[in-house]
Formats: C-alpha cells, sequence, structure tokens
C-alpha cells in the first residue's frame, strides 16, 4: 500500500478530503505522517484525530535552509514514503527536495495554471488577482512539483464559476467546496493506482 506523508501550514481542509476519501476506501494508500512548518496548524489537529503520526519541522530549527530540507528528506525517507502532499503547505522548497521525491510530489493549488500562480500568489492573494482580473472562470489544479513554485505536470484541473458580487473569501470558498476536494483526492486515488505517466512534462493516463 502507498505510505503517502503530508506538508501543511494551516487549516488542513485538503489534507481533511484525503483523510476521508482513504476513510471511504476510495484511496489505496495511508497517510503515515503529517507534517507542518507551523507549530499551530489547525491541520496537525485533524492528523492527530485520525491517530496520524505528525511532527513540527520548521526552517527556524535548522541554521540553514539546506539543512531544513534535509531534516525534511530525512524524514520522509525513513519512514518510506512513496507519495509527498502538499496539502496548503506554504515553504517553497528547492530543487534538492524535487530530485529526491522525482514525480512523487504532488499540490493543490487554487487557480487554473498557468494563471495567477508562482511565487507570491498564496490563500487569499490569488483570488483577489483572479477577481481583479475579471476572469468569470478560475478553479484549481493539481500538479506534480518540480523545482520551481507551480510550474509542475498538470495531473488535474477543475474550472468554477466566478459570480457577480463574488468577494476572495467567498471564491476561496467556492473553488475549495467545487474544486480542490474533489481534485485532490482523485488525483491521489490515481497515483496510489499508478494510473500516471509523465513524459515530457505532460501528465498521461493510463488504464
Ligand atoms: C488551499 O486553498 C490550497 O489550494 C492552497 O492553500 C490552501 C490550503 O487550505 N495551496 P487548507 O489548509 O487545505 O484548508
Amino acid at each position: 500500500m502507498l505510505k503517502i506523508g503530508v506538508l501543511v501550514s494551516g487549516g488542513g481542509t485538503n489534507l481533511q478530503a484525503i483523510i476521508d476519501a482513504i476513510d471511504a476506501g476510495k484511496i489505496n494508500g495511508e497517510i503515515v505522517a503529517v507534517v507542518s512548518n507551523r507549530k499551530d496548524a489547525y491541520a496537525l489537529e485533524r492528523a492527530k484525530k485520525h491517530n496520524i503520526e505528525t511532527a513540527w519541522i520548521s526552517k527556524k530549527q535548522f541554521v540553514s535552509f539546506d539543512e531544513y530540507e534535509d531534516a525534511l528528506i530525512d524524514y520522509f525517507k525513513a519512514k518510506n514514503v512513496g507519495l509527498v502532499i502538499f496539502a496548503g503547505f506554504m515553504v517553497i522548497l528547492t530543487s534538492k527536495f524535487a530530485d529526491a521525491f522525482k514525480n512523487k510530489i504532488i499540490n493543490i493549488h487554487p487557480s487554473l495554471i498557468p494563471s495567477f500562480c508562482g511565487k507570491g500568489f498564496y490563500g487569499l492573494k490569488v483570488h483577489e488577482a483572479a477577481l481583479a482580473k475579471g476572469v468569470k472562470v478560475t478553479g484549481a489544479t493539481v500538479h506534480f512539483v518540480d523545482s520551481e513554485a507551480d510550474t509542475g505536470p498538470i495531473i488535474l484541473q477543475k474550472a468554477v464559476e466566478v459570480k457577480e458580487g463574488d468577494t476572495p473569501e467567498i471564491l476561496q470558498k467556492r473553488v475549495m467546496e467545487q474544486a480542490e476536494w474533489v481534485i485532490f483526492p482523485e488525483a491521489v486515488r490515481l497515483f496510489a493506482e499508478e494510473k500516471l505517466v509523465v513524459e515530457n512534462n505532460i501528465v498521461r493516463r493510463v488504464d
């Protein structure tokens, strides 16, 4: 069974969607650890409620970013993790981490990449930018993680309508409910069933 490690920074609703999908028997895998860079992330409480091991590993605990990344790599390698999930993880790691788990890291981003993504586009800022541009459709993207922010091969995307009078908060909620919590567990399911192949930066589904 696929061993999954999760990195989080915040509330953990995407982590919850994956826990629920595993509990419902939809994903052939188990979460072996949830690691947060923030001690107070509510995502850690969600993991504890499901008896999942948690850890706080922060760059503050190390003299260099390099050592911080080594610690994360060592932690997940020791647990024989075959998939690392960034579930609202707000730290941008380098190619060192990406290479250690090549094509084995997936991230969820709350827009239709390549719109509103990359450095500086996180949290509500993504939805503020979408509203400022006046797009009529936005959505979410699940992608493999490479050495840059939000540039890796796209696994799944789902569009969500932008409505008259939306605030960033309202739009964020709709994108989470209609897209993120749907496509994230689905991408993990496909990965666990070895149905995703990456060729020339493009993800192909094999059945
Ligand atoms: C989500 O919008 C996700 O797309 C983004 O960060 C947010 C995390 O929310 N990467 P949560 O912690 O999963 O509730």
